[in-house]
């Protein structure tokens, strides 16, 4: 092993241990329950048109995030494999354009990566600059960190599915409103659906809202299973809807919402890392428990 393998691998156990990681799984993660990672697919950096900052003006929002779902759901419908279903959200996404309601300039189309099948997934909040510039979600700092995460799960970043609620960059890397989280929510629903995953990690707030349909604060939130569609008694108050929330074809999928790494990177304490890793491991035994004997 060369100095520098040796260096950057002590790196990155000592950023593990800081992490609050107290324990690694061994060797290779056993195929029974991790999947071998598959070929990413088309819809990764390389296929998503670049757009050359595109300035658009702003324009009146749809009143129902409804009727674009059940469009968004017809354009998949008709395919079989799921690489190829996220393509057609993809260029659905790209076509509606609903960030034309709230963004004025963007590079990229950030749409989401990984495997189309991952069992697990994680969603965040919105592009920021790395990946507005690349296309890819996180790929800047906080995305480091949450390769990191991934890695001390047993996962490698290409055998789990990352995607955020907007799409493209806010100006200033704003926090989405819910406004345009609702926007947003019918192409996210479908990659979901699509994916299937049997778990979903949100990371941050914006993400934990509005799968939950809660205001409630993080403290109240995180290290607690929740599900996604968040009660099907939903009342149609909230962002996604009464009607997607009541889709039978929509798999009920437990979350666990966790800090956004780049929270944990601006308040790099112990008892924050701790709790991360503490909701990670959880995500752990659920999966073991979930995986064939
Ligand atoms: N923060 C996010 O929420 N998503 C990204 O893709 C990058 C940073």
């Amino acid at each position: 092993m060369s100095d520098l393998v040796r260096t950057l691998l002590a790196q990155h156990a000592e950023t593990t241990r800081l992490l609050g990681v107290d324990f690694l799984p061994l060797g290779r993660p056993s195929p029974s329950v991790i999947p071998e990672p598959e070929p990413v697919g088309s819809s990764t950096v390389r296929d998503v048109a670049p757009r050359a900052s595109a300035a658009v003006e702003p324009k009146a929002p749809p009143r129902l995030a409804t009727a674009a779902s059940v469009s968004v759901r017809a354009c998949h419908e008709h395919l079989s494999d799921p690489q190829a279903k996220l393509d057609a959200v993809r260029d659905r996404y790209l076509a509606d354009a609903p960030h034309q309601h709230f963004v004025t300039s963007f590079t990229n189309v950030v749409f989401g990566e990984g495997d189309p099948r991952a069992r697990l997934m994680f969603v965040g909040e919105a592009p920021g600059e790395t990946e507005d510039q690349t296309g890819r979600p996180f790929v800047g700092r906080a995305g480091q960190l949450l390769d990191k995460m991934i890695v001390a799960m047993g996962f490698s970043r290409e055998q789990v599915y990352i995607c955020n609620v907007l799409k493209t960059r806010p100006p200033n890397n704003a926090t989405p409103t819910s406004e345009e989280a609702r926007l947003c929510a019918p192409y996210l629903i479908e990659q979901i659906r699509i994916v299937s995953p049997e778990v979903i990690v949100t990371l941050g707030l914006p993400a934990t809202h509005l799968l939950l349909e809660t205001a409630a604060p993080m403290r109240e939130l995180r290290g607690r299973w929740w599900s996604f569609p968040p009660g099907r008694e939903g009342d149609g108050s909230g962002f996604i809807g009464a009607s997607i929330m009541a889709d039978p074809d929509l798999p009920t999928i437990p979350v666990m919402p966790t800090y956004h790494p780049a929270y944990l990177l601006r308040s790099y304490t112990e008892e924050n890392r701790r709790k991360v890793w503490s909701d990670l491991k959880q995500v752990m035994d659920r999966l073991r428990a979930g995986s064939p004997a």
